[in-house]
């Protein structure tokens, strides 16, 4: 019973990934150095899984990159870097509570502004190194997404289309009328119409005309500036804003999920985030404005307890299979107005948790299912953030997306492996691997912010 008299004490997920990382830093292995130089586990000594996902060569010198998940309930930088061997390595990790966000966006800047130097700092005390750039995440209920088309002649067609010809094109589609208050934050290439019919990649190919067709992404200009103000704000520079549901995919999908076709749901506290992969590109992408705090809210409320205890019997003694539960399996829980203590069934606190995470799937779903690529995504369901970590979340997703599922984390890293391997810090681990693996030219920055005439013409080009 006495397991069952919630203690207390901090026990937010931030904390304890905080003191797992304490545990590795102190432990026998690391001698309790600050700088994080853990031995490489077997799987990381073997070729780079990441390097191997993202399927590009590593680069001729060692490199280093900063991501910034900028989350609704911790702000969490992961230092990452790649060497020539393309081994991935965290260097540094760190993770702080977050204040000032709500569904993902930033609604007081000096509390956001104060929580990023705070994560930031403490990971660049791990790594033992000076940050200057990171890569943002960004996710929200104002993210949309636009299919659009570019069409252009093409140059030299007996010299067939090449690299000049595929960026007009996609230049041109990425040119179609966006509303001011809206900004691109990337154009993701699906297919290329030459005369001869679609194709992948067109280059080389001899054709008359060319047709690039491109899922546009779009986020409000307000919500991507505070987020760059906020970093700036905090001495640090905005290297490139990246979707969060982007970010997660890249760390935790390998080639042959993506090319197979999944759909990725990252369950945060806020809002939960969706990218559909077909074919090995991502189609579509989309925010539900609801995550695992609103089902720590409806406990709050179902059971009369305070926000924290909603908290501590969610992560602690919650499930969303209640029919597993046995209906005289009881918990003692503080009355929140009165302290007095309350007997509550542990049934009812699934059925509760069942409910609301039940509801943000079927919201996936329905947005899934409005799209052309719900079929095609043969793979299955993979779920990541906090939230999947719900006691029974992929029987749940599995219920209501009728398909295979199962909880995607980062994987193939060495370093401080161990902590960045949680589905909580998928983002973050996503983002560094765009830093490490992607061009940063095109990416919606800081510097280009002040450039938005040259920018409107360079439309950010990610590559799949
Ligand atoms: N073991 C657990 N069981 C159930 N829920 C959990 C568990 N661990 C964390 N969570 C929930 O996960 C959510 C936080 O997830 P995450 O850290 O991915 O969110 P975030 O990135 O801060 O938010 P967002 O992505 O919405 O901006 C919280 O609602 C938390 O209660
Ligand atoms: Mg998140």
């Amino acid at each position: 019973m006495a397991e069952n008299n919630l203690v207390r004490k901090r026990s937010e997920e931030v904390m304890a990934a905080e003191s797992s990382l304490l545990k590795d830093l102190d432990s026998p292995e690391t001698g309790g150095r600050t700088t994080a130089t853990l031995p490489v586990s077997p799987a990381a000594s073997s070729p780079s899984m990441a390097v191997f996902r993202a399927g590009i060569k590593p680069p001729p010198r060692t490199r280093m990159f900063t991501g910034l998940d900028i989350g609704t309930t911790k702000i969490c930088t992961i230092i990452g870097e790649i060497d020539p061997q393309g081994r991935t390595t965290i260097r540094g990790i760190s993770s702080t509570p977050s204040q000032g966000l709500r569904r993902g966006v930033v609604v007081d800047l000096d509390e956001t502004v104060s929580s990023i130097r705070t994560a930031i700092r403490k990971a660049e005390e791990i790594a033992q190194v000076e940050v200057k750039d990171v890569l943002v995440g960004i996710a929200g209920g104002h993210i949309q997404c636009h299919a659009r088309t570019g069409t252009v002649k093409v140059a030299n067609p007996e010299r067939g289309v090449t690299r000049a010809d595929i960026r007009r094109a996609i230049d041109k589609a990425a040119t179609g009328e966006v509303s001011m208050e809206r900004e691109i934050i990337h154009t993701l290439p699906q297919r290329f119409l030459i005369d001869d019919g679609p194709v992948a990649n067109p280059e080389g190919f001899a054709s008359q005309q060319l047709t690039a067709e491109v899922l546009l992404v779009t986020a409000a200009v307000t919500s991507a500036q505070n987020i760059i103000r906020a970093v700036r704000q905090a001495h640090y520079r905005t290297a490139g804003i990246y979707l969060e549901p982007l970010a997660s995919s890249l760390a935790i999908l390998t080639p042959e999920e993506r090319e197979l076709g999944v759909i990725v749901v990252d369950i945060g506290g806020g809002t939960s985030d969706l990218a559909i992969w077909v074919d090995g590109s991502v189609r579509y992408a989309d925010v539900v404005p609801f995550g695992g705090d609103s089902i720590t809210e409806d406990i709050r409320r179902g059971l009369k307890v305070s926000c924290y205890d909603a908290e501590n019997l969610k992560k602690r003694f919650g499930s969303c299979l209640p029919e597993a539960i046995h209906e005289d399996d009881k918990l003692e829980v503080p009355v929140a107005l009165t302290g007095e203590t309350q007997q509550v069934s542990r049934r009812f606190l699934a059925e509760i948790i069942e409910s609301r995470l039940g509801e943000i799937l079927m919201m996936v779903r329905e947005k899934c299912e409005q799209t052309p690529w719900n079929d095609r995504a043969f793979g299955g369901v993979v779920l990541t953030g906090g939230g999947s970590l719900q006691d029974g979340s992929v029987d749940l997703a599995a219920k209501i997306f009728k398909r295979p599922c199962k909880i995607g984390k980062p994987t193939g890293l060495s370093g401080l492996s161990s902590v960045a391997s949680s589905p909580i810090y998928s983002t973050g681990v996503g983002l560094v691997l765009y830093g490490l693996y992607h061009d940063q030219e095109f990416l919606y920055s800081e510097t280009n912010m002040f450039q938005r005439l040259v920018h409107f013409f360079k439309r950010a080009i990610d590559w799949y």
